[in-house]
């Protein structure tokens, strides 16, 4: 990447980082931070433009559908790549990326990605598994108001977006409709060895919860 390259993306993320301030339900500024942190580290060895790479990162969560109306959403980031003087054909490869990275429900089939694209969903996956992906799990249903557990509603995997989007269910939940899926998932060979670890440590973070539950010393 040239240093125009990387003067816009840094300048970028600086913009980036304004716009998640105080955002409250595990997807602040620092999950786009470890998002592109990892997407760099992945990229490796994939052949993917790092430039696409690390704007994609930043902007893959720009206009989720869980934090804002996707319509605005992608209106504020092709506004905030065209500020920052980044050409169309980029632009148009970033919005793809937005659009297509999300999970979208365990029977709901997956868009063919671009390399780019593979690389961004990876790490963002793998930031919602393991330790922080526990974490931020947690964060998001605290923010719903959901229950940590409740034995009496067993989790449903999704036939569509529709039906996965509306699902209020608790916290513990999401674990089965999707975080102990994405191990098997993943699209780059650096990607899948990270979350072959991560997955291990959700197992016996659940083992161990449910150990609780019934009143383990
Ligand atoms: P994706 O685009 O695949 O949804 P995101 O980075 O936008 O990935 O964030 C997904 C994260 O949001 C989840 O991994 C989890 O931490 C949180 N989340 C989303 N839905 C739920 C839910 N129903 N219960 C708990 N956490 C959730
Ligand atoms: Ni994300």
């Amino acid at each position: 990447m040239n240093e125009k390259g990387s003067e816009a993306i840094e300048r970028i993320a600086t913009k980036v980082r304004q716009h998640f301030e105080g955002e409250g339900t595990g997807h602040d500024w620092w999950h786009v931070y470890r998002v592109w942190q990892l997407s760099k580290k992945i990229a490796d060895e994939t052949g993917a433009s790092l430039y696409v790479v690390e704007l994609g990162a930043l902007m893959h969560d720009v206009a989720d559908h869980k934090l804002t109306d996707p319509e605005v959403g992608e209106r504020r980031l092709i506004r905030l790549l065209e500020d920052e003087g980044v050409d169309p054909e980029t632009v148009s490869k970033v919005l793809e990326i937005s659009r297509n990275v999300s999970f979208k429900g365990a029977y709901v089939d997956e868009p063919q990605l671009s390399v780019e694209g593979q690389v961004v969903q990876d790490a963002d996956r793998l930031d919602a598994i393991g330790a922080i992906g526990i974490a931020r799990a947690f964060a998001f249903g605290g923010s719903k108001l959901r229950p940590l557990y409740d034995p009496d509603i067993p989790p449903a995997l999704h036939r569509s977006f529709e039906d996965y989007k509306k699902s209020t269910a608790p916290t513990i939940n999401h674990f089965y409709e999707k975080l102990l899926l994405l191990q098997d998932r993943m699209n780059t060979p650096a990607g899948r060895k990270i979350a072959q670890q991560r997955h291990r440590y959700m197992e016996d973070f659940l083992e161990q919860f449910f150990r609780e539950w019934e009143g383990a010393g």
